[in-house]
């Protein structure tokens, strides 16, 4: 293994000791919301980080102005149900519990936790008892997010009850003097109303914490990182034309300038002009050197009479590696790899369910940094795709790149069931040339969280002026989602999909049918194979 550098832009535990932020530690519990907390502090422009629910108290409080105990699956009476250090609550650090959070808070205090009788599940009222801060500009009674089957019997000495639920159980707790509060719903979800103001409140208020995360901070830090870090050296970077590896790119080509060596490898099953155009613009308009590798014929080579997808994508991975690790080499003296990882990666990793197994291969460009001798710098590690968007926006990428849909590494080879051939590749290209057009034409483009074309491994029997023909079939794929782990597909008009059929049929010779694609994932998966 020969992953060797801790950098300030890599290591997630002193990212905020390194800016010099006051940042919020949420420590993780293994809830499904704990990222959310996350973002809604970071909208509040205050640096928010996500720590495994064990790290020592020493630990958390470096540079932490306060402490948010996420919610989580376990009972808090299960043997091995996570518990939090006794020490966080000595820090003199404001802390928030969440639901198994506030009940974990409790326990370690000295108060009761015991099994609702009746367990509160889903949307429910609230309302605070007493006057606080921390419910500032919050209505006298809300509906909040419940889904707990545990609850706070008995408050620890010195806390009192700040809110009951509509059915009277204890929903909010508070000590001044510790300056420590539990709420047993979950602030962080969109279903509880007032929540935003909630956690500002304890971020704000209670905790005194001004925000200073903006992203001209950002990026002003993150280029003064890398130019430390790297010194005189030079650095690497697969530079795909999607967003994540674009901004990257910009990001540290503004901090070493021609010292950045982006390579675009051209694998032959890219969509038609696109990706290159991207290249074309990133080089034209920011002056960005790109190294451009014509790898086209290697890859269709190598994909010859393949059509298990698996296969497909391991050579097509196994194949881009050898030829990044060819460039290398030509490049001589190069000392670090630049990798787009974003924090959704990141908290995986340091999850309570433990470190994952697998960060999706297709994350990043698989396998790279073990087989190759160099150091790993990760610039947009802390950052979720939103905010990733926005920093390209500061660094003046223009939005039609920043809003481009996600694009799989392997390629259209995943999209042509069937075997990759060169002529195969051509019909799809010009047919999902046109879908997009028509899609960009009638404005739906941005509504879209992925639309593409697929070639099918059928010939079907059409007529054309006098003729019968015998040809390829195609379906188009749009979908709905926030995140690609599930999809609706999308409520395409009829007018855009007759259009997009009539210019397939009449554009693309090869293909006499178009169907359009109505399955959501789960069950299905957005793309084909
Ligand atoms: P699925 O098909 O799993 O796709 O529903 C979810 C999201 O991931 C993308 N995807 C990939 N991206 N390499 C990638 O870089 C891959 O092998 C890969 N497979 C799926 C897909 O386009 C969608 O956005």
């Amino acid at each position: 293994m020969a992953l060797r550098a801790t950098t300030p832009v890599k290591s997630e535990r002193h990212k905020s000791v390194e800016t010099g932020h006051v940042r919020v530690a949420i420590l993780d519990f293994g809830s499904q919301y704990t990222h959310l907390i996350a973002r809604r502090i970071r909208e509040l422009g205050v640096f928010s980080e996500v720590l495994r629910y064990d790290t020592p108290p020493a630990e958390i409080a470096v540079n932490t102005g306060a402490i948010v105990l996420s919610g989580g699956p376990s009972s808090i009476y299960a043997a091995d149900a996570p518990r939090p250090d006794p020490g966080v609550f000595e820090l003199g650090i404001p802390v928030l519990g969440i639901c198994y959070g506030m009940q974990a808070m409790a326990q370690a205090l000295g108060g009761g936790v015991s099994p609702s009788k009746t367990r509160e599940y889903g949307p429910m009222g609230f309302a605070p008892n007493t006057v606080h801060p921390l419910f500032d500009g919050l209505e006298e009674t809300l509906q909040v997010w419940m889904s707990h089957g545990d609850e706070v019997a008995e408050p620890p000495p010195g806390f009192d009850v700040l809110g009951r639920s509509s059915d009277g159980k204890i929903a909010a707790i508070g000590s001044d003097e510790r300056r420590a509060y539990g709420l047993q719903f979950h602030p962080e979800v969109i279903h509880t109303e007032g929540g935003g103001r909630l956690l500002e409140n304890f971020v704000r208020r209670v905790s005194g914490i001004k925000g200073d995360w903006t992203t001209r901070a950002f990026v002003d830090e993150t280029i003064e990182d890398i130019r430390n870090i790297v010194g005189d050296s030079r650095v690497v970077c697969a530079l795909s034309g999607g967003v994540d590896s674009s901004v990257m790119s910009v990001l540290i080509h503004k901090a070493i300038g021609d010292r950045l060596v982006p390579i675009f490898v051209d694998n032959g099953v890219l969509r038609k002009g696109e990706e290159l155009d991207v290249i074309q613009r990133l080089k034209e308009k920011l002056g960005i050197g790109i190294d451009v590798v014509d790898a086209a014929d290697r890859f269709l080579a190598a994909l010859s009479g393949v059509t298990d997808p698996e296969r497909k994508r391991k050579i097509i991975g196994h194949e881009f590696i050898r030829i990044f690790e060819e460039e290398a080499r030509k490049l001589g003296d190069i000392r670090f790899l630049a990798q787009g990882t974003l924090y959704p990666d990141v908290i995986e990793s340091v999850s309570v369910k433990g470190p994952s197994a697998t960060i999706k291969s297709h994350h990043n460009v698989g396998g790279l940094p073990e087989q190759m001798d160099l150091e790993l710098i990760e610039p947009l590690r802390t950052l979720f795709k939103d905010e990733v968007r926005k920093v390209g926006a500061e660094l003046g990428i223009d939005a039609d790149i920043l809003g481009r849909h996600p694009f799989p590494g392997p390629g259209l080879a995943i999209r042509i069931l069937g075997e990759v051939t060169k002529d195969r590749v051509a019909i799809l290209q010009d047919a999902d040339a046109i879908a997009l057009d028509e899609i960009r034409r009638a404005g739906l483009y941005d509504d879209i969280w992925q639309a593409f074309v697929v070639l099918l491994p059928v010939r079907t029997v059409g007529v054309m002026g006098d003729e019968r023909t015998y040809e390829h079939v195609v379906s188009v794929r749009a979908v709905h989602s926030l995140d690609g782990m599930t999809a609706h597909w999308f409520r395409m008009p009829y007018e855009v999909l007759e259009r997009i059929s009539a210019r397939i049929i009449n554009e693309v010779r090869g293909v006499n049918r178009v169907c359009y694609d109505i399955s959501s994932k789960p069950p299905s998966t957005i793309e084909w194979e």
